[in-house]
């Protein structure tokens, strides 16, 4: 595997080596004794604000014996209008890999192609693809596989967050409901391209009943901005909260991307009474990430 762009583009062995790897990676935490990314120095080009993602790729390729550079957008010539192919093409020549969070995937696409290193997306506007395996990562440690399971994706179901988990339904072979209404419910390309096992409901209480996994996201991604009032007028009726858990099944794990905007799409109450679960997620995007590092990068 030569970079991770989407999960569109991997199939179902590479994304069950990544949780294998990922699983020794959180058993051995602290006590490795190889550091295959050692002499190596990764990139992390952002253009736009991140914590987890951020830290846990920081982390990640430290741990595995490498070195980082943050690139702000604006503090390199790609802020003043160089192309990515030409900065593809002079970082290619200097780091080991990038770690790439932007605004359209084809950017990250032609940065991949020109670059010739190791690519990673850490979040498009379409994509979300480390986050979303660090999610299935957190079910299946917690609930054993997901194949057949029901995942209930509450708000914006044409969002990155829940774009990825579309293509993941047809890898993973689970059922993927989006509680969203019509106007943020996917285009039909992107359901025919995700190949089955999503369905869209507008009718949040029924999409929810017997799910073995509420999940939600932010109703205004970044770059969104000046759509936020209609936003949140829009999807206001879409959120996680104590009643609706009761819809699910009683063992249903609540999972948030984070971050959280407690009151919209989750309220306080049920964050905190599902915070080991949520919290969960986050540290997972470290292993999974450091197995996604070295599927790329070795
Ligand atoms: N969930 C996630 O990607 O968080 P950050 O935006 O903080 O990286
Ligand atoms: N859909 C959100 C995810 C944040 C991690 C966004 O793109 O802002």
């Amino acid at each position: 595997m030569k970079n991770l762009l989407s999960i569109e583009q991997l199939d179902r062995p590479e994304i069950e080596e990544i949780f294998r790897v990922a699983a020794m990676q959180k058993q051995n935490r602290g006590k490795q004794t190889e550091f295959p990314l050692r002499g190596q120095t990764w990139g992390l080009i952002f253009s736009k604000p991140s914590t987890r993602t951020r830290v846990s790729f920081e982390v990640g390729v430290r741990e595995l014996g490498g070195e980082t550079i943050f690139l702000n957008p604006n503090d390199i010539q790609l802020g003043r209008g160089e192309l990515i192919k030409d900065t593809a093409r002079v970082l290619g020549r200097m780091i080991h890999g990038a770690i790439i969070r932007t605004f359209a995937q084809r950017d990250i696409e032609e940065f991949a192609e020109f670059s010739g290193m190791p690519t990673i997306n850490a979040l498009t506007d379409d994509e979300h693809p480390c986050q979303i395996l660090a999610d299935i990562f957190t079910i299946q440690e917690k609930r054993g596989s997901i194949e057949g399971k029901t995942i209930t994706f509450v708000g914006d179901g044409a969002s990155n967050t829940a774009r990825s988990w579309m293509f993941a339904a047809g890898k993973l072979n689970f059922e993927l409901r989006l509680a969203s209404p019509p106007k943020y419910q996917p285009k039909a390309k992107w359901l025919k391209r995700a190949g089955g096992n999503v369905v869209c409901n507008a009718n949040l209480q029924e999409a929810a009943r017997g799910a073995d996994v509420l999940y939600t996201d932010i109703w205004v991604s970044m770059g969104q901005e000046g759509e936020e009032a209609r936003r949140n007028a829009e999807l206001g009726p879409y959120w996680i909260n104590e009643a609706l858990v009761r819809q699910a099944k009683p063992d249903a794990l609540v999972m948030h991307c984070l971050p959280a905007h407690r009151g919209q799409e989750i309220d306080d109450a049920t964050l905190e009474a599902n915070a080991q679960t949520i919290f969960d997620q986050s540290e997972n995007r470290l292993h999974v990430q450091k197995a996604i590092l070295l599927a790329v990068g070795s």
